[in-house]
């Protein structure tokens, strides 16, 4: 098999030998191309003797053999490796700046990436973003190995070993490993839009949520390669394609479908403006102005808290069961007695949900004008995670960090 093994510029490089190793002891032909900065960390040297073929990163070496298309072309695999944030960036955006990225755009075989960073970089919203679009366009992005990094710190960001990209190498090319999709085999449920609770035949309670950015999460998760399941309340949009819809309107049916849903779900992420409380009676017929009678009272009464409700329900199971992960959104203002943070961690603990998207209303002073613009809080300890942008770019961030403490935090196997 031919490989072409594209060594990035990191302090990973040196393990990367081994890993050579193992492709040329297995027989194959491996063609190395390290990046500019690779080179400070190993010597092309190195490559040319352990591969024994020559060694070039530049796409005007041997232009006559139009190196850039040629080995993009006849490789069967590509491995990057470590892949740097850098290295991820740049192809996740299509640069060409040299023969490695040029033959990543030329590579018509599978392509694996075997990252290496420090924990902050690979758990940035940018890194995050860009593996998505690698594992979206179909290239296979290893999770990282978790411990001890080349500083004092130490989390997920080590290169996993050589025989572990190896393995996973082979694997993709007998294509028995699906690494693209970080929520393959897992099932999602949302929901979405505003809750509405019926007064009478014709009136009804509501709120304004529009239900976008649950259909933008539904759409974020399916892309990640989840079976997604919308609770859909009221909405202004319709439902994506490719998503099993189930419509409510109160937030007493929300409940049992979220109760139901949440049996076999993965992730329950509740995203719906749901009512806290409904009028205590619904009349059978529509309630009638009449000249001799007092203006109506409506006594409203309490709707169940279902995102807290859900957690008692998983935590019932116990960690012995099927771990699921629960994720809640707030709206918090800030006020003279705290700001939307400490409101939010309070709320986080309040529920007990894993996960707490917080939306800041009301005001600019914390999170910009950007209405967009949300913190993600975790139980697991993890910093607050921004998050701006379109409500699909949010989405795909969420789902990110979903996918994130799915795979490294939570204690399910
Ligand atoms: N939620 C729920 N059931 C309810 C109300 C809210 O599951 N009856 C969920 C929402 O879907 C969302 C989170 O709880 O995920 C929002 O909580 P919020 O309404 O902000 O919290 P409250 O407990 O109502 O807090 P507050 O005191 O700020 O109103």
């Amino acid at each position: 098999m031919r490989i072409v093994l594209g060594v990035g510029g990191g302090i990973a490089a040196y393990k990367v030998a081994s890993l050579l190793r193992l492709f040329t002891e297995a027989g194959h032909n491996v063609t190395v191309i390290p990046t500019e900065a690779s080179t400070r960390f190993v010597g092309t040297a190195t490559w040319e003797a352990l591969s024994g073929n020559p060694v070039s990163n530049s796409v005007f070496d041997d232009v006559h053999q139009v190196n850039h298309v040629r080995l993009g072309h006849e490789a069967d695999l590509v491995v990057v490796a470590p892949a740097t944030a850098d290295l991820l960036a740049k192809a996740a955006t299509g640069q060409a700046g040299d023969l490695l990225t040029n033959t990543l755009l030329m590579a018509h075989g599978p392509v694996l990436f075997a990252p290496a960073m420090h924990t902050e970089m690979w758990q940035h919203a940018a890194t995050r973003a860009n593996v998505d679009t690698l594992r979206t366009r179909g290239a296979a992005v290893l999770e990282p190995a978790t411990g001890r990094l080349t500083g004092a710190d130490s989390g997920p960001g080590r290169l996993p070993e050589p025989e572990v990209i190896f393995e996973a190498a082979m694997a993709l090319v007998e294509g028995q490993a699906d690494y693209q999709l970080p929520l393959a085999g897992r099932t999602v449920t949302i929901s979405a839009g505003g809750t509405r609770e019926p007064l009478d035949p014709v009136r009804f309670l509501g709120n304004r949520s529009s239900g976008k950015q649950g259909v933008a999460l539904a759409v974020a998760a399916r892309n990640a390669g989840a079976t997604v399941r919308l609770l859909a309340a009221h909405m202004e949009v319709p439902p994506p394609a490719g998503v099993e819809v189930v419509a409510v309107e109160t937030a007493l049916q929300l409940r049992e479908a979220a109760l139901a849903a949440a049996a076999d779900s993965d992730v329950v992420i509740m995203s719906a403006a749901v009512a806290d409380f409904r009028p205590a009676a619904v009349s059978d017929t529509k309630i009638k102005k009449r000249d001799d009678s007092a203006d109506p009272i409506i006594t409203l009464v309490r709707n169940p808290d279902i995102l807290h409700e859900l957690v008692e329900l998983r935590n019932a199971v116990g960690p012995a069961g099927r771990y699921q992960l629960i994720v809640g959104f707030a709206a918090e203002t800030g006020d003279s007695q705290g700001d939307v943070l400490a409101y939010a961690e309070a709320k986080l603990e309040r529920k007990g949900c894993d996960l707490l998207v917080v939306n800041h209303v009301g005001s600019d002073k914390v999170f910009g004008q950007d209405t967009n613009s949300v913190v993600i809080l975790s139980r697991s300890g993890s910093e607050p995670q921004e998050a701006s942008g379109t409500k699909t770019e949010v989405s795909t961030a969420i789902i990110s960090r979903i996918s994130f403490e799915l795979n490294h935090v939570s204690p399910r196997a």
